[in-house]
């Protein structure tokens, strides 16, 4: 697991913007897995702009994201489509065809999942999945107990994620308490993990997942079985790192090898 301290969450959320920039330059038809939550907003808005100034074109990419509520009509103000149209794909010349979101209106949730996993592999695979994580520790909606072998399928939030995003709901009552997620075994399948977390009340998680066990409690922990892990964050969500002083000694080194292409 590579993890990268930045100063603060605009750091942050531009070098994850650079990561999937230059995922895109390097492969015009790169297959991109997205998440929603406010974590990736500040990402989504600087690919935008260097779209806007022509030094990237999303016009190749697949997109699939990871999750959407149980109930909610594409158009609903809270859904996971509607996020992803008003923070990314009005914005830029992703074709709609190439964009999917996991459909929680489907009359036959368990075939849909099945269906999306099949778009998935029928794509070539997700190079790059953007992630977020819970306080809990979760990625996508895999909560805590979720199997770490999980595929796309019909999880029950639980209440602290409830709790969490009713902040975009109004109220807890309004939230939805069931999501259609990518599995762990899914999300792991990717390429490429990028994990941005950013915040102080992120900090228990990171260090969980990044320096914990791995476990089923923790489900973001199954990245450290991943081959290519990148977890991008914040002073603030890195101030509960014991390895914290190594991550910077080694990303100082590495960044000479690996430079990141700047936009
Ligand atoms: C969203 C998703 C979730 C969020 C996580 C953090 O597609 O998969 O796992 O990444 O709940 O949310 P924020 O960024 O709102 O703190």
């Amino acid at each position: 697991m590579r993890v990268i301290i930045e100063t603060d969450a605009d750091a942050a959320a531009r070098l994850a913007a650079r990561w999937i920039a230059n995922t895109v330059c390097d492969k015009q038809d790169a297959v991109l897995g997205l998440a929603t939550g406010g974590t990736p907003v500040r990402c989504y808005e600087y690919l935008i702009q260097w779209y806007r100034e022509g030094k990237l074109s999303f016009a190749g990419v697949r997109t699939f994201n990871l999750d959407e509520y149980v109930g909610l009509v594409p158009d609903h103000p809270e859904s996971y489509h509607r996020f992803m149209r008003e923070h990314l794909f009005d914005h830029v010349d992703l074709k709609p065809e190439n964009t999917r979101v996991p459909d929680g209106m489907a009359s036959d949730l368990e075939s849909a999942c099945r269906a999306y996993e099949e778009a998935i592999r029928g794509s070539g695979g997700i190079d790059l999945q953007l992630l977020g994580i819970g306080r809990d520790g979760h990625i996508a909606f895999n909560e805590p107990g979720s199997s770490l072998a999980s595929r796309t399928r019909v999880k029950h939030l639980t209440e602290e994620t409830i709790r969490d995003n009713a902040r975009f709901f109004g109220s807890e009552s309004q939230v939805p308490r069931l999501a259609v997620t990518m599995g762990v075994g899914t999300i792991l399948e990717a390429r490429c993990c990028l994990l941005l977390a950013t915040g102080n009340h992120k900090a228990e998680a990171v260090a969980a997942m990044a320096e914990g066990p791995v476990t089923a409690s923790v489900t973001a922990s199954a990245l450290q079985f991943h081959p290519q892990a990148v977890v991008i964050v914040d002073e603030a969500a890195a101030s509960k790192l014991q390895r914290g002083e190594y991550y910077r000694t080694v990303e100082a080194a590495q960044r000479q090898r690996l430079p990141v292409r700047e936009f």
